[in-house]
């Protein structure tokens, strides 16, 4: 198979990027893709940093060697741990990672009162620190982990009732606290806002910041003439390091697009040997 040339390189630890990647999708859709999704070693919340920087080191190699024109480090939680070490590692590298959508939230909120959603590892990163610091030092913050979300996210159970009860745990006493305001900070999220939409009501606003991002990468690629400036539609690549078959099932809930899966293996934390056709 021929990969597809001069590329957008979008990584996550599983299929939570493709919140991104939908959106970069629907602003730039002559625009090709390949889009790597660890989901061998999903999930990435719970792990140290020091690996989730060798695994971001690697797909980072992979996609390079793809020939990828920019990076988008699709997951709050790799943007947390690795993003500052890929600037550091490949200062020739444009890259472009999330933080937490909590300045927006503290510019909207009426109650000043926010709940953020994200995983173990973003919490305890300096960039969700610093970000709380600089924009939101008058607001109250309630946080919550969501443990086990992102894997019931990647079996594709979007509306089961184990899935309503993480969000139910998370979202119920947040609501109690009179929060107005809710953060994704966790690109799987976004595929279940329907469901917290019936927790949390009308009244409460629900931020993901993959719009914000898609609008970045579009920004940088023009300013550094990088635009495909073919009108034909991009093509989707989607490399997984977990089992083809479970990828193609989720992939087809999750987005509403066809896309070609590909089987990639770890020789270590660090090095991807084999890309199988
Ligand atoms: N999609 C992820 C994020 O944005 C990763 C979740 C995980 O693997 O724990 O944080």
């Amino acid at each position: 198979m021929n990969l597809p040339s001069n590329p957008i390189g979008i990584f996550d630890s599983g299929v939570g990027g493709l919140s991104v990647l939908r959106e970069i999708r629907s602003l730039m859709p002559n625009e090709h893709i390949i889009y790597f999704g660890d989901q061998g070693h999903v999930p990435y919340g719970p792990r140290s940093m020091e690996q989730i920087q060798n695994f971001s080191e690697g797909i980072t190699n992979f996609l390079l060697q793809h020939n990828a024109k920019i990076i988008v480090v699709a997951c709050n939680t790799a943007s947390a741990a690795a993003l500052k070490y890929l600037r550091e590692k490949f200062p020739d590298v444009q890259f472009v990672g999330m933080e937490p959508a909590v300045k927006p939230a503290a510019e909207k909120t009426q109650t000043k009162k926010v709940g953020v959603l994200a995983t173990p590892a973003t919490f305890q990163g300096a960039l969700y620190a610093s970000v709380v610091e600089r924009f939101a030092s008058d607001v109250e913050i309630f946080q919550n982990t969501c443990s086990g979300l992102v894997n019931q996210i990647e079996a594709g159970e979007l509306d089961s009732e184990k899935t309503k009860k993480i969000l139910d745990d998370a979202l119920l006493p947040m609501l109690e606290k009179n929060i107005d305001t809710v953060v994704l900070g966790c690109t799987h999220y976004p595929f279940v806002i329907p469901l917290i939409e019936k927790i949390v009501g009308e009244k409460v606003r629900v931020i993901d910041p993959a719009p914000a991002v898609a609008k970045q990468v579009e920004r940088l690629l023009e300013a550094r003439g990088l635009r495909n400036s073919s009108n034909e539609n991009g093509e989707v690549v989607f490399f997984t390091s977990g089992d083809v078959k479970s990828a193609e099932n989720v992939v087809s809930k999750l987005i509403n697009e066809k896309v070609e899966i590909k089987s990639v293996i770890w020789k270590n934390d660090f090095e991807i040997v084999s890309s199988i056709d």
